[in-house]
């Protein structure tokens, strides 16, 4: 497959003040086992250590707190985490390494870069259901085209979702909820089931979500499906 690694610019962070040696000895220990190999997704099963029957795609999961939770509570899903925000994917591993059941490990990728890197590797229709929690606002006008939800991501989530498979989008912001649901609406491959002020149903609070209620934004919580 053709090599699409960085041709898209990224504009976020990728470290913090750097990862402690607890998170990096998690690093090097876990991620040899834990990173999606790109060379050859064809068969996006194979990738788990277990059999799954569906698998979540969790675009920016962060420090990890929604997604540890939702794999501890599907037990036959496969779960691809992208985060290319490393401190996050560090989080997220002393979060992984602390549960009893090291059989959660077989059910968990990870890809610490840019999704928009590993998705064109994809095969279409792969995926079952996706998350972007709290996608990274950009508030500026001028930099709404470092949104997660522009048309040319739409396009390569169209692409990589089942006919029929959920997207749960939250955010704190109400800009972005209109531009996205702008967005979603004028591609013909979406359509919006709800919009909501209420969490989704088995929800798990993050870190950042916390913070935004502490400084009084409300989130809101919309459910959108891949026609
Ligand atoms: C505001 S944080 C929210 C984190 C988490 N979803 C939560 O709800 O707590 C947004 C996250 O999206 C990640 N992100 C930004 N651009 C991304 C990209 N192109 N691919 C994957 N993740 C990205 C950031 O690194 C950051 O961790």
């Amino acid at each position: 497959m053709e090599n699409t690694k960085h041709l898209k610019r990224f504009y976020g962070r990728r470290h913090g003040k750097g990862l402690s040696d607890i998170k990096q000895d998690l690093m090097d220990q876990m991620m040899p086992k834990l990173a999606l190999p790109l060379a050859d997704i064809s068969d996006m099963h194979s990738l788990f250590g277990m059999n799954v029957d569906r698998i979540h795609l969790d675009i920016g999961f962060g420090g990890g707190e929604n997604l540890i939770q939702r794999i501890i509570d599907h037990s036959v899903t496969g779960f691809i985490g992208a985060e290319p925000f490393i401190d996050g994917v560090g989080s997220f591993l002393a979060h992984l390494d602390n549960q009893a059941d090291k059989s959660y490990q077989e059910r968990i990728r990870l890809f610490a870069d840019d999704v928009r890197d590993m998705i064109p590797h994809f095969p279409d229709a792969s995926i079952d259901s996706l998350s972007i929690l709290y996608p990274d606002p950009w508030p500026k006008a001028r930099h709404h085209k470092r949104r997660m939800i522009v048309m040319d991501n739409l396009d390569m989530f169209a692409r990589i979702l089942k006919s029929g498979s959920l997207i749960e989008l939250a955010s704190d912001i109400p800009d972005y909820i209109e531009n996205a649901l702008e967005n979603f609406t004028a591609h013909d491959a979406f359509e919006i089931i709800s919009v909501s002020r209420e969490p989704f149903e088995g929800w798990t609070s993050t870190r950042y979500e916390q913070k935004a209620i502490r400084e009084g934004r409300t989130p809101q919580y919309v459910t959108l499906k891949r026609i």
